[in-house]
């Protein structure tokens, strides 16, 4: 039995979709935890790319795929991913919180409302579910399979969205109480056979000895709590998730999987210290094709930081880190790694804790020769001299074992050490 999540630890777009299914082959279930349809997880197998936004990456590798509490389902979308992959086996959380039309009409109002104070969300109505959640007048997945109280719920909750859709924020609502119900309703039927206790199928297959993969979306410094704090998500895509999120004790988790992207990104308003622009960052941003899977929205980018990589690997627990895209960085003369800051004249090697200290940090560079990486490498001695020294400095300063280098998006293009 083994129990392995995969995490972002930078701003999330760090390869999540690529790891989880190369580590999906050994796993029996493959389970998404938290968020929802703001993420965007790219596979690519023998030259053939999916795209998954709520489907758990498992999918390519035709696993049984599990929809676990703490994740907030637009039925749209869900009906769209399992069209577009044809069969899967799916179980839903009866728990799980339904993402509904005026959660889309709310983000978007209320992004527009905070003008260039803006998040930047994904406009896929995370926030406004999940803050229903919290505020105890959700429609989760078990009102969404059950036509009664669907109607009920939808009863309850229409007038009052329609209110401060109209009155607050003076937009028009160009859905129904009844179209509404009439759509969801649909979907509701057509999800019901999908049913499944997520917390007890998972705690189950893993006392019967099976292997157990959760699935992260969006990354560490996106989390609700220890991100960047009010540009973040609005759930906890920390390993401690897992726990909250499926419904499973905290001693469960055996191999916490941190993805690094060999440089940063960031898409969406919110501090980033080791970012770059002009030139350099057109050219890492082409090179890496760095534009947004749900938006296309193009990322910033920026050199490697260590600072918030420290705060990850304490923050997730780190056994193992998967870096990633290496070879986005061939070919450059040199590249820089961020691996202290520089706050109020004073020297700091984690995030720290207030945002306007993270908004003011200076990095502190440490310059690294530039390398070549051909894509064809079949194992870490292959690689460039230089690439083994960045990759092993990496290492040394994070005191986790980077278990896996990739140096392409395709499921052979990952080197295992
Ligand atoms: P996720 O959200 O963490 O799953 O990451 P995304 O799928 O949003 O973004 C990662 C992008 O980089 C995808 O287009 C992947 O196909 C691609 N990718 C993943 N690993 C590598 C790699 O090692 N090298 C290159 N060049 N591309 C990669
Ligand atoms: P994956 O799983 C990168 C960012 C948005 C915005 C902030 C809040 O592909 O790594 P939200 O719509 O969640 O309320 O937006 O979070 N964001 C992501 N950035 N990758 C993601 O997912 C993201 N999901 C949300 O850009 O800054
Ligand atoms: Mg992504």
């Amino acid at each position: 039995m083994t129990s392995t999540v995969v995490v972002g630890a930078q701003f999330g777009d760090e390869g999540k979709g690529k790891i989880t299914d190369f580590e999906a082959e050994k796993a029996d279930l493959v389970v998404r935890y938290q968020g929802g349809n703001n993420a965007g997880h790219t596979v690519v197998v023998d030259g053939k790319t999916f795209k998954f936004h709520l489907l758990p990456s498992g999918a390519v590798q035709g696993k049984r795929c599990l929809i676990g509490a703490g994740v907030v389902l637009d039925p749209r979308v869900l009906k769209e991913e399992i069209e577009k992959i044809g069969e899967i086996e799916l179980g839903i959380d009866p728990r799980v919180q339904i993402i509904m039309p005026w959660h889309n009409s709310l983000d978007g109002a209320s992004e527009a409302r905070k003008g260039d104070k803006k998040i930047g969300t994904t406009g896929r109505g995370i926030g406004p579910a999940y803050a229903d959640r919290a505020s105890r007048c959700g429609i989760r997945f078990s009102d969404l399979i059950d036509e009664e109280k669907l109607k009920k719920r939808i009863s309850e909750e229409f007038p009052i969205k329609k209110d401060i859709l109209e009155k607050v924020y003076g937009i028009t609502v160009d859905f129904s109480e009844e179209s509404v119900f009439k759509e969801y309703s649909v979907l509701g039927q057509e999800f019901k056979s999908m049913l499944s206790d997520v917390s007890l199928e998972a705690s189950k297959a893993l006392n019967d000895g099976k292997n157990v993969l959760f699935e992260g979306a969006q990354g560490t410094f996106l989390d609700n709590d220890f991100g960047t704090y009010p540009f973040v998500t609005s759930s906890h895509p920390i390993a401690g998730g897992v726990f909250t999120g499926v419904g499973l004790g905290i001693r469960k988790l055996d191999k916490i999987i941190g993805l690094v992207k060999a440089y940063t990104t960031r898409v969406g308003e919110g501090p980033f210290p080791s970012e770059l622009d002009g030139e350099l960052a057109n050219q890492i941003r082409e090179a890496g094709g760095e534009y947004g899977t749900t938006t296309g929205r193009p990322r910033r980018v920026g050199w490697l930081d260590l600072c918030i990589l420290r705060t990850a690997v304490r923050l997730n627990g780190l056994t193992d880190i998967a870096f990633t895209k290496l070879d986005v960085l061939s070919g450059l003369d040199k590249i820089l790694i961020c691996t202290d800051y520089e706050i109020d004249g004073e020297k700091f090697n984690e995030f720290p804790h207030a945002l306007e200290n993270f908004a003011k940090a200076k990095p502190v560079y440490k310059e690294m020769s530039g390398f070549k990486i051909s894509g064809k490498e079949k194992s870490f001695e292959e690689l460039d001299e230089k690439a083994r020294e960045y990759v092993e400095f990496v290492e040394k300063e994070l005191g986790v074992k980077l278990s896996f280098v990739s140096i392409g998006p395709g499921r052979k293009e990952t080197i295992q050490r």
